[in-house]
């Protein structure tokens, strides 16, 4: 859910700066495009994740902000173009494709209403046998209290900056629901971490990439963070091989698999 004060209008100024978990690396794009399969000739890619749009020769890739088309987006190609529309209104023109892809893409939309909607979306644009392969961060069942985040904050950072704000919107989602208003991380943040400088300090996170948190203030956009059976709870039948997969080595990895499914 979003509208036109959401934050994807300058979003990819902050690009360069993202790292894993927020950005897919070479391992989690090798484990895309491995669950993916070779037999993938028409790829529908939700949103313009570079390094995912670079990893297959065929891509349509759709995503609702210009701005992230205009940055982010690697241009298009003979076999590779970026389509501007929102996900939930896709009528089915744009034909089926062997695989849906995306990285992060069911966690930009609110639970469980846009997560089904996108699901549905999905299984209608995929031909049978089609793989649906996506990154999702996924709420462990007992997330980290405010104290053990607190404490955690502490003393020297174990874990990037990126992972730690989404242990906190983790624990929010927990205390309120999968569905989080993006303007309640910055809140929240302020809220328990009112001294960035020191902050930085103590954990080491460097003062910029901690500012980067600003990018919520103010924003329309609801993000999701459903445990892995509260998304399971949203797909529709018509899916079959349903799994999460590992997605690599870098911090809050074991909170960001990879799911995967095949339409039947
Ligand atoms: C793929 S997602 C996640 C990116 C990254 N992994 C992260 O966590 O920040 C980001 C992209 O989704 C796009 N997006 C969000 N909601 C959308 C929707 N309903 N329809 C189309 N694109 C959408 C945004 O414009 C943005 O470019």
């Amino acid at each position: 859910m979003s509208g036109p004060s959401d934050h994807w209008q300058t979003y990819h100024r902050r690009w360069s700066g993202l790292e894993a978990p927020l950005r897919p690396n070479s391992e989690i794009r090798a484990r895309i495009v491995d669950l993916v399969g070779s037999g993938s000739d028409r790829v529908l890619l939700l949103g313009v994740t570079p390094e995912l749009a670079l990893s297959f020769e065929n891509v349509v890739a759709v995503d609702k902000s210009a701005a992230m088309i205009a940055n982010i987006w690697p241009g298009d190609g003979a076999k590779r173009r970026a389509i501007q529309a929102d996900w939930l209104e896709l009528d089915g023109s744009l034909g089926r494709f062997t695989a849906a892809i995306g990285d992060g893409s069911g966690n930009v939309l609110s639970h469980p209403g846009e997560i089904r909607q996108l699901l549905l979306t999905v299984r209608e644009h995929l031909e049978p046998g089609g793989r649906f392969v996506c990154r999702l961060y996924a709420r462990p069942e007992k997330p980290w209290s405010w104290q053990e985040l607190l404490d955690e904050a502490a003393g020297r950072a174990t874990v990037n900056f990126h992972a730690f704000k989404w242990k906190i919107a983790m624990r929010i989602a927990a205390d309120g629901g999968a569905a989080v208003p993006v303007t309640r991380i910055h809140e929240q943040f302020e809220r328990h971490f009112p001294d960035r400088e020191k902050l930085a300090a103590v954990t080491g996170w460097d003062r910029s990439v901690i500012d980067m948190i600003d990018t919520y203030r103010g924003s329309s956009a609801v993000y999701c963070f459903p445990t892995r059976a509260e998304f399971l709870d949203c797909l529709p039948s018509g899916f079959r091989g349903i799994g999460f997969h590992p997605s690599g080595t870098y911090d809050l990895a074991e909170d960001c698999p990879i799911f995967a499914c095949e339409k039947a």
